[in-house]
Formats: C-alpha cells, sequence, structure tokens
C-alpha cells in the first residue's frame, strides 16, 4: 500500500516518523509524497503547544477530500496528540481510522494489517511498551541532515507547563548496544553526521553507562566525522558532560540548554530545579572548556513568556539574562496552557496581549544579537558540511551547509561539485541574521577552527 506521513512537532517526531517508515516499508508498504495516490496518510503529530494541536486538527479537516473521493482508505494520528486525545478523535471525527500514541509505534505494521481486514477505528493509547530494544530500520532513502538517533524516551521532570510526561511517559534509556548498532547501521549508509536525542538526555541512565559514557563510545565509531546531542536539561551534574564533550573530536561545539525563564521567581513555579544564577555559571563553565579555540563553542535555547504570574519585572530578567548570555540561538514561546498540567490551573494567567508583545520584545533583542554574531563571524575561516543543494538562480547550484557549531552557511558552485556529508573549508564572506555565505577554499587552505581539521 502507498502511504504518506507528515510529521509536526519536536525532533523525536521525526525519528518516530523515521522508525515508521522503517517497519512500513519492512512490511512491504511503500512510501509517497503524492498524497493524491497515498491509499493511507498519518499525521504523527505534537501536543506542547495549543497551537500546534489546532494545525493538525485543520489538516485532519483538509485530508476529508481525499476520504470522500481519491485513494485514501486509512487516516490515521499518531504522536503524542493521538495519545492524549484517544478515542476522543475518533468520536469526534468519523472518518479517521487509526488513533495511536507515541508508545504504539513499533506495532505499527501490526495495526495496518488489522485496518486492511476491515477492522476499524483502532485506537491504541495503551502505554509506552514500545518495542524500543530493537535498533529501528532505517528507510532505503536517500541520505538527508538532519539525521536523529534516539537515545532514551519520556520524561521525569515535573516542569509544570510541560505535558510531554503525560504523552511520551516516564525515562527509558535505550540498550547503548542497540544504540551503536543503529548509528553503525547509518554510517554504512552513508550518513556522515548523527545527531542523538532524548527529552532530557543527560538523564541517560544504562547499567551504569551515563550519558557522557555513550557519548565516548559513540564517538569511537570509524566513518562518522559529526556527532551532535540535545536536549540537555540544566541539572546540577552536568559539567561532568561539558567536559567529555569538550574532549571529543566529533563531538560538535553545540549546546542546546533550556533556560525557560531568566526570573528565579518563575523558575520555582515552573519546578525547574536551578537558579538563574546556576545557569549562567554552567554557560560560564561550558565556554572556558572552549577557551584558545579559534571559534567559542554555540550555546541555544527555548525561552517561555507569560507564564502564570510572570510579572513585567520577570520579563525584564528574562531580556537581561538573554543579553547577558548572548544565545546564538533562541527558541521563544508564549506560554500556552496545557491540560492537566499545574501550571494551566494556576489563577494568575498573564492575558494574551502581554505575552505576545513580551513574545515581541523578546525576538527582536534575539534577533539583534544573532545578527550581530553573524556579522562578527564574517571573514572567519570555518569548517562547514554540505546537507543539501537546490538549483540557484545564476544557474549551478546553492549548498545549504552547517558549521560544527550548527550555524547554517550557504555557498554556491557548479552541479555535481559537493554531496551531502562532504566536509569543506570555506571563507565566511558575507550574512544575514540567521543565514552566513561562504567561499569555498581551494584545498591546502586549511581553517584554524574546531578541535581538528577533517579534510573532505
Ligand atoms: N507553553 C509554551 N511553551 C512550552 N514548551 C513546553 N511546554 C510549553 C507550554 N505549555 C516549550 C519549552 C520547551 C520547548 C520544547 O517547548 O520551552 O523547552
Amino acid at each position: 500500500m502507498k502511504y504518506h506521513i507528515q510529521t509536526f512537532g519536536c525532533q523525536m517526531n521525526v525519528y518516530d516518523t523515521k522508525s515508521m517508515m522503517g517497519l512500513l516499508n519492512g512490511a512491504g508498504h511503500e512510501y509517497t509524497d503524492n498524497l493524491a495516490e497515498a491509499e493511507m496518510i498519518l499525521l504523527n503529530t505534537c501536543s506542547i503547544r495549543e497551537g500546534a494541536e489546532q494545525r493538525v486538527r485543520g489538516r485532519i479537516g483538509q485530508l476529508k477530500r481525499y476520504k470522500d473521493k481519491g485513494r485514501l482508505r486509512f487516516l490515521g494520528v499518531c504522536g503524542c496528540m493521538g495519545q492524549k486525545e484517544g478515542a476522543r478523535l475518533t468520536d469526534a471525527v468519523p472518518y479517521l481510522d487509526l488513533v495511536i500514541g507515541p508508545g504504539a509505534i513499533g506495532s505499527i505494521a501490526r495495526l495496518v494489517e488489522e485496518l486492511e481486514r476491515g477492522n476499524r477505528p483502532l485506537v491504541d493509547i495503551t502505554g509506552i511498551e514500545d518495542e524500543y530494544d530493537q535498533p529501528f530500520p532505517a528507510p532505503n532513502e536517500a541520505v538527508s541532515y538532519p539525521c536523529f538517533v534516539s537515545v532514551m524516551k519520556g520524561c521525569n521532570k515535573k516542569c509544570t507547563f510541560c505535558v510531554v510526561p503525560s504523552t511520551r511517559g516516564p525515562e527509558r534509556s535505550r540498550d547503548p548496544r542497540i544504540i551503536l548498532q543503529e548509528v553503525e547501521t547509518l554510517v554504512q549508509k552513508g550518513y556522515k553526521e548523527i545527531t542523538l536525542i532524548g527529552q532530557t538526555i543527560n538523564s541517560y541512565r544504562y547499567d551504569g553507562i551515563r550519558f557522557p559514557q555513550l557519548l565516548e563510545r559513540v564517538n569511537q565509531i570509524p566513518g562518522l566525522a559529526r556527532l551532535r546531542f540535545t536536549t540537555s536539561y540544566p541539572s546540577t551534574s552536568i559539567r561532568a558532560l561539558f567536559e567529555v564533550m569538550a574532549s571529543l573530536d566529533k563531538v560538535c561545539e553545540q549546546l542546546h540548554l533550556p533556560v525557560q525563564s531568566g526570573s528565579n521567581r518563575i523558575l520555582k513555579a515552573m519546578r525547574r530545579t536551578y537558579t538563574r544564577e546556576e545557569y549562567l555559571n554552567q554557560v560560564r563553565y561550558f565556554r572556558s572548556l572552549y577557551e584558545g579555540r579559534a571559534l567559542p563553542p554555540a550555546i541555544t535555547t527555548d525561552i517561555i513568556v507569560g507564564f502564570p504570574g510572570e510579572t513585567e519585572e520577570d520579563f525584564q530578567q528574562t531580556l537581561d539574562l538573554v543579553r547577558e548570555v548572548r544565545f546564538d540561538a533562541a527558541f521563544m514561546f508564549k506560554y500556552s496552557p496545557r491540560p492537566g498540567t499545574v501550571a494551566a490551573a494556576m489563577i494568575n494567567q498573564v492575558d494574551e496581549y502581554t505575552k505576545s508583545r513580551r513574545l515581541d520584545t523578546l525576538l527582536q533583542l534575539q534577533h539583534e544579537i544573532a545578527g550581530e554574531m553573524n556579522r562578527n563571524l564574517t571573514g572567519s575561516r570555518v569548517e562547514v558540511m554540505i546537507e543539501r543543494s537546490t538549483p540557484s538562480s545564476q544557474g549551478g547550484m546553492e549548498y545549504e551547509s552547517r558549521m560544527r557549531t550548527g550555524r547554517i552557511v550557504k555557498l554556491s558552485a557548479p552541479a555535481g561539485a559537493y554531496s551531502p556529508g562532504d566536509l569543506v573549508q570555506v571563507l565566511l564572506t558575507g550574512c544575514t541574521s540567521y543565514t552566513l555565505f561562504g567561499d569555498p577554499l581551494s584545498s591546502g587552505e586549511s581553517t584554524q577552527g574546531g578541535l581538528k581539521i577533517h579534510v573532505a
């Protein structure tokens, strides 16, 4: 059967989609990008904010026409919204055939068999007993970046704003042998860069192996050039991870460390377990480990504005923290009350207008900082890895590549000059706030950046 999957939300969903594709292709089904010819469409959904759910609801409505007249036999909702809504979705939308949570991903091929036998609608949100302790087969498609490998799922934190612990369950760390096997398979398929993912990846623990040791092992895989990971929680034990990170040649100089707020009062109400001062100390320590290198490491973050009870003063503290840290990038959100969470029941909700105003102010500040950082980088020589190419308007190709720190660099070169995964030394010649432009250096001219120079 020809099928299509549309992915919403986080990297874990991208990974889950790939896992489902591997399993469905293995069962003889075939992926298509053409909705008109798809016999099954799955929406792999996100519940993190209200807006994410609204987008999915809109999409379900739009897809009805493929059900009414077209080839579409089965329409399904997977992922966090499936877990959260369950049979409420099939009750409300009679043309939905399948609703599953993230825990049922390992059973997708069997569920589709049942649909084919005429059993519908199917709802499986029984839990988190996924077939997680085996490597998920990667679909046989062209290499495309970023490429994620999950090392742990779920979350044991108690952040009062967050729905994830209830949609993805408690932390489960994966057997390191399975992780290594999955990464090795991807490297054999041609991947040069892997991003390890987990909701709070520094909580990884399997038979005494913690995340720093796992990184050391993955770092040793021959053929792999670059290794990234996300997301780290600013916990007290994170320094050991920073030290290992800075010592490993393949681990890129990029840390995603969500701060959420710059106000201790709000951090406490969020039940984040660190203070503003502790966070700032962690950032300082992390940066100190890279002193003397040509380029500083990148730090990115997530920030919520308008959490219940956030005053103008609290918000100013967030702005101050952003000015002090100077994040390379920040994902910034208006607080969105999620049903069932502690914060949704708080009585001191911030009005929508104030949330929007604060978000705009924060976006503007971060935009200025990112632009300044990019301007400071122009003139540097750096190593980039090619990710993809598109034909450019002047003929030839525009290649999109990434620095080790995660910044995007665009290069122009003749068609066929590079393939995804190639490491190229470039001179950064110009920028916008979010993109750098570079010229490839002829081989022999080396860069000074990074810990070690990889030559393509
Ligand atoms: N409202 C707004 N943002 C949220 N996030 C998580 N839950 C909410 C919510 N209820 C943000 C956090 C988290 C990121 C993935 O999404 O910043 O780090």
